[in-house]
């Protein structure tokens, strides 16, 4: 049996937070979908299969109040509203497996059957506790979530409230919990945000509250053995992670994705995701993923971008002034996956100017334009063998060595940075061997094709590469030098190849990234 038995390679399973759909998308939310997208085409490229799994938070109080201030029913909001999120992926170029949406009949079901067996394994009880009331906020507190005494978002008086609710026995697993995050060096990304949580893990945790009386929410999944009940949203979303993959309806297909490779999530809701959802998973005896990535916020004015802040960003505006590709480029780019970043237009347009147009707009311009006069557009023939003094090739062809191992190590700002400085020494090496003054000598012919081939080389290594970075500004530069967009190089041997044919017909095509209008000159 051993010799027949072919072992189903497991897909790299990535998965961004479900967004609440209570307000449209904004900039942070585009961040972590364009940080999954990247690693995931990143798998892509390298021949390995993927399932990269985003959706949509439909429960609970936010967006039953965004729904009655809409006078609308909460599915037929939730319903409208999600169309605003595909659309966005779509634009963002987010090439996603599989959307979930909360509201899914099969995810509702897998939702109820973990309840029910937790409540077998006697780990939920029920128990009664008093909290918090504020009418006007229709907010329910806790002693400690309380502001003097008052409700902590409105500043006014609270009222006492007795509830009945079911509780998971989060308490019961907290030294387990512990032990696992120190022994699993990995498990959460990055260091300090490892620390944070060990720290809060010093005091003693609470159980949580899973449910919500119905009287006082009704939005929410029915509890599975109490009428009165609806389930905590919390407890709801994060179970998309593995109701997506079949977890209690098809054992053949969650046997073939999980455990899920990396949850991306941001600093905020890494309690939830570190802390709550390891706990649930080893109360339901499954394997933990293997990585939590936490990424910082993005600010601006020093406060974190939020439709509630009112300080939103657009994505659809910034990508239709700049492009897809200076967006992902900008989010990807200016700050280390963990940190914050101060999000600017005028930065943003200044990265779009120095980096994208003056150094790879340029570079592009110039190889397309130096074919163009010398060789009648063509790729001239050349000794691939030829060594050409600070030739940018050699490096052209580590690319695939250096951006990977910065890829595996969930850092595309460093991958960015490696083919940068390969495309600002190619830029140099223009200027140091001066193709047009070869150009003016017909004994130097063989050294002008040199020069340029080897540039060519170099920058179709350079766009190979970018597809999982800036796939519509690879796609465009593989097209106009011919390459087939051929997205697996398993091998560092597929990636090493000269890539370019002697003799092809090269395109200049349009500017890649176009001068910004003068006005937003004028402003950088
Ligand atoms: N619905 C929950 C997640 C459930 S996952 C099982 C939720 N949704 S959210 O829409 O409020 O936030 C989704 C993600 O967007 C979070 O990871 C959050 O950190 C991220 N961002 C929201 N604003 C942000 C910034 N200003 N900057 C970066 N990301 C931020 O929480």
């Amino acid at each position: 049996m051993g010799a027949f038995f072919k072992a189903m390679t497991k897909p790299y399973y990535i998965t961004t937070p479900l967004y609440y759909v209570n307000a449209s998308p904004h900039i942070g939310h585009a961040y972590t979908n364009i940080l999954c997208d990247t690693f995931a085409r990143f798998r892509r490229f390298r021949g390995e299969k993927v399932f990269f799994l985003t959706g949509t938070d439909e429960h609970g109080t936010k967006i039953d109040r965004a729904a009655r201030d809409q006078k609308q029913e909460p599915k037929a909001y939730v319903d409208q509203m999600v169309p605003k999120f595909k659309e966005l992926w779509k634009l963002l170029e987010i090439e996603y497996d599989y959307f979930i949406r909360t509201t899914d009949q099969n995810h509702k079901e897998t939702v109820q059957k973990i309840l029910r067996n937790l409540e077998k394994k006697g780990e939920i009880y029920k128990a009664s506790y008093t909290g918090w009331y504020c009418t006007p906020c229709e907010s329910f507190w806790t002693k400690f979530q309380l502001a003097e005494g008052k409700c902590p978002d409105c500043h006014r008086e609270v009222q006492a409230l007795e509830e009945e609710n079911y509780f998971f026995k989060l308490s019961q697993h907290q030294d387990w919990l512990k032990a696992y995050i120190q022994d699993n060096a990995g498990f959460i990304r990055p260091e300090s945000r490892k620390n944070e949580i060990l720290g809060f893990l010093e005091q003693p945790l609470e159980d949580l509250c899973i449910t919500r009386p119905r009287n006082r929410l009704a939005w929410g999944i029915d509890y599975p053995t109490s009428k009165e009940h609806v389930v905590y949203v919390w407890f709801d979303a994060l179970i998309n992670y593995v109701s997506a993959v079949g977890l209690t309806k098809d054992a053949k297909k969650f046997k073939a994705h999980w455990p899920a490779d990396a949850h991306v999530v941001g600093k905020d809701i890494l309690r939830h995701h570190a802390v709550y959802w390891p706990i649930m998973l080893k109360a339901c005896e499954v394997e933990m993923p293997k990585t939590i990535i936490a990424h910082g916020w993005w600010t601006m004015a020093g406060t974190k971008v939020s439709k509630s802040r009112g300080n939103a960003v657009d994505p659809v505006e910034l990508v239709q002034t700049y492009g897809v590709d200076a967006f992902r480029y900008f989010l990807l780019r200016e700050v280390t996956l963990g940190l914050d970043g101060a999000f600017s237009e005028d930065l943003l347009a200044q990265r779009y100017t120095t980096d994208l147009a003056n150094d790879l707009g340029n570079l592009w311009f110039r190889l397309a334009s130096m074919l163009g006069k010398y060789f009648e557009g063509r790729i001239p023939f050349f000794d691939l063998k030829s060594s050409v003094r600070s030739s940018p090739m050699a490096g052209a062809l580590n690319l695939w060595t250096s951006v990977g191992a910065a890829m595996d190590d969930y850092n595309p700002r460093q991958a960015l940075s490696e083919i940068w400085n390969l495309i600002t020494g190619a830029n140099q090496f223009i200027e140091r061997t001066k193709p047009w003054e070869l150009a003016k000598d017909a004994a130097k012919r063989e050294d002008l094709a040199s020069v340029l081939g080897h540039l060519a080389v170099t920058v179709a290594h350079v766009a190979v590469i970018l597809q999982p970075l800036l796939p519509v500004t690879a796609a465009h530069i593989l097209k106009r030098l011919k390459i087939a967009e051929k997205n697996v190089f398993k091998t560092q041997e597929d990636f090493i190849q000269p890539l370019v044919s002697f003799g092809v017909l090269v395109e200049r095509g349009e500017a890649l990234f176009p001068k910004l209008e003068e006005e937003k000159e004028e402003k950088i």
